[in-house]
């Protein structure tokens, strides 16, 4: 996820915002870039990969005296992390630094093409300063060219720019993407996208809020709202904990990854849904042409987002689709036919068996796709085509919001491909995508919920193991949960269908075997109401998780009433994730470092 900095005032500006782009490391990047005005002369730097490389190629340059400054680290979402590409970004007179995504910066960026203005990068984020200079060329005052672009920008943004025409002033906007500013005795202002650059800096902040645009300068700071009306900032007291506050007051990073989701799937939509289809403006429809077969491949957690998607690409699509696991499928000399296109999955797109398998399916002559979250990783490179999830970077060793974008991603994309195939008539691709935009909204986490599952978690600390089950797609999403619980609680877990538990596992039923049970009310609720029972029946401990009422279970959680089965699919995600997360705190475990585990596996 991007981070932005800025600074006005006398002191080092240039190791003013190179400390603060380190503080904001964590939220992972692939490049960086500052620019400094002072004296109506601007410097600027960028560098593709760390801070090092920056801080090297800045190693001359000394800022003295009052300046303005901005810096940005760059997660690659529209177009490949280089330098090119790399923030801040320039048009003649002025430099911009932007977090999240412009939706409309096709268009905008058709129009000012065509009146002669020249692209340096592929980024949405360049269409902001040539249009605020195309503006200030007709309205002669840097701040109303600048209100009038930020009116003109459709997506999530949190905007510095700073401009020879004004050039002791820093102007903001913040539309869905974080952002701050903080001051000090001594008159010095710092933006930052969360607390940790200016902690040590700043003694009081304000958080901006959504449609807050306005100007700072050494002597003043103004904040407009979103209906052009002025506002007095609200201060509050900056905490002095830097983990604490990269964690954004969170006890681990797992558990902010969940409360994240939310948020993050809209950067993942973002740009993508149209009221009648799915639009994917990095891949090119004639991908599908003559394609018969989908073959979906992964590890972990991205292989349960590729079962997942695999119902429903043949009930959406109807296309027949298979799942691999990659450390399988590398060994088992499987029969390739050209008219599959092969999918990988992958959060880091460096797991080095589904890599593997990437190469053999281009080997066999197949086309492929990658669907991951890590821009120019060896599978990005290497394959056909790819599609990026944005999900950030994601620090819990147990995946949450990857998982998460994965499989919306997924289900856009069986959307995208049942309009090409003529699969879905339009009413229920338009019901479809009115659904995913609930997916927010059953993400959000309430205290309630939290609070419900942290109580009811003492009961499962000890016992001879746990069985997650569900039907059709809850079947992949409990075997996620138990994985989750697997990793981070080193309980044994296992994630079955629930159909299934009578051929064999349910010989395990007593009061020390836990059954998750997820019980969806539209989808197979009785099939998998009455296997539940059967568990019941036989003593087995049950926690049911369903927005309708089950008086068989010793627990139940109940999740809210929805119209459709995959957005109690989110809702449900959740819930087990917080089951392992509170488990695991109970247990006393190191919730985003589990033993044995790494984030990218990239040996076999
Ligand atoms: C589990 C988890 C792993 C990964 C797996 C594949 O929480 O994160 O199971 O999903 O190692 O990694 P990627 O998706 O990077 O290929």
């Amino acid at each position: 996820m991007c981070g932005i900095v800025g600074y006005v005032g006398k002191k080092n500006t240039k190791e003013i915002l190179l400390d603060g782009l380190k503080e904001l490391e964590y939220r992972g990047y692939d490049s960086a870039g500052i620019a400094v005005l002072s004296n109506n002369k601007f410097e600027s730097f960028k560098a593709i990969g760390k801070l090092v490389n920056l801080q090297e190629k800045t190693k001359d340059f000394i800022t003295e005296g009052f300046a303005v400054g901005i810096g940005h680290t760059r997660w690659a979402t529209h177009g490949k992390p280089t330098e090119l590409n790399a923030h801040p970004h320039l048009g003649e007179n002025s430099y911009v630094v932007h977090n999240g995504i412009i939706e409309n910066y096709s268009t905008l960026k058709k129009e000012l093409m065509e009146s002669g203005v020249q692209f340096l990068s592929q980024t949405d984020t360049e269409v902001i300063v040539h249009q605020f200079e195309k503006n200030l060329k007709s309205m002669h005052n840097a701040f109303e060219a600048f209100r009038a672009t930020i009116q003109e920008l459709e997506g999530a943004f949190a905007i510095l720019l700073v401009t020879k025409a004004e050039d002791k002033t820093i102007f903001f906007a913040k539309q869905g993407s974080p952002m701050l500013v903080g001051i000090n005795a001594e008159g010095e202002k710092y933006f930052a996208s969360s607390d940790t650059p200016l902690i040590g800096h700043c003694t009081d902040v304000n958080y901006f809020e959504d449609g807050d645009y306005g100007f700072v300068s050494a002597e003043e700071l103004s904040i407009f709202s979103k209906d052009g009306e002025k506002k007095a900032p609200h201060f509050s007291k900056l905490s002095t904990d830097k983990l604490s506050a990269q964690k954004d007051g969170y006890r681990f990073f797992m558990e902010k990854e969940i409360y994240e989701q939310s948020d993050v799937i809209v950067d993942t939509m973002m740009g993508r849904l149209s009221d009648e289809e799915i639009l994917f403006d990095e891949i090119d429809k004639s991908l599908f042409d003559g394609i018969h077969e989908i073959k979906l491949c992964a590890c972990g957690t991205s292989y349960h987002a590729a079962l997942s998607a695999s119902y429903l690409f043949e009930r959406y699509a109807k296309i027949k689709t298979s799942v691999e696991i990659a450390s399988e499928f590398r060994y088992r000399e499987p029969i390739m036919t050209k008219d599959t296109l092969f999918v990988v999955i992958s959060q880091s797109g460096e797991t080095a068996d589904t890599l593997e398998t990437l190469k053999m399916a281009k080997k066999a002559g197949l086309r492929t796709l990658v669907i991951c979250n890590v821009d120019n990783s060896s599978m990005v490179r290497l394959s056909d085509a790819s599609i990026l999830t944005r999900a950030g970077i994601e620090k819990g060793v147990a995946s949450t919001k990857a998982f998460a974008t994965q499989v919306t991603l997924f289900w856009m994309l069986t959307l995208y491909v049942a309009k090409l195939r003529g699969a879905l008539k339009k009413e229920e691709i338009i019901r479809q995508i009115s659904l995913l935009r609930e997916v927010p909204a059953s993400l959000i986490v309430t205290d309630e919920l939290h609070e419900k599952i942290k109580r009811l978690s003492k009961r499962y600390l000890h016992g001879h193991g746990f069985f997650f089950i569900g039907r059709d797609i809850f079947f992949p999403l409990a075997l996620e949960g138990a994985l989750k619980l697997k990793e981070i609680s080193y309980l044994h877990a296992e994630g079955y269908p629930s159909g299934e538990m009578k051929h064999g596992p349910i010989a395990l039923a007593d009061p020390e075997l836990f059954t998750i049970a997820l019980l969806p009310q539209h989808l197979l609720y009785e099939k998998s109401k009455s296997n539940v029972e059967e568990l019941s029946a036989r003593d087995s401990t049950i926690c049911a998780i369903s927005p309708l009422e089950f008086n068989k279970a010793d627990d139940f959680i109940k999740i809210s009433t929805c119209r459709d089965y995959m957005l109690e699919f989110f809702e449900m995600m959740v819930v087990v994730q917080l089951i392992s997360l509170e488990i695991s705190i109970r247990l006393g475990n190191d919730v985003d470092m589990p033993r044995n585990l790494a984030k990218s596996v990239t040996v076999e």
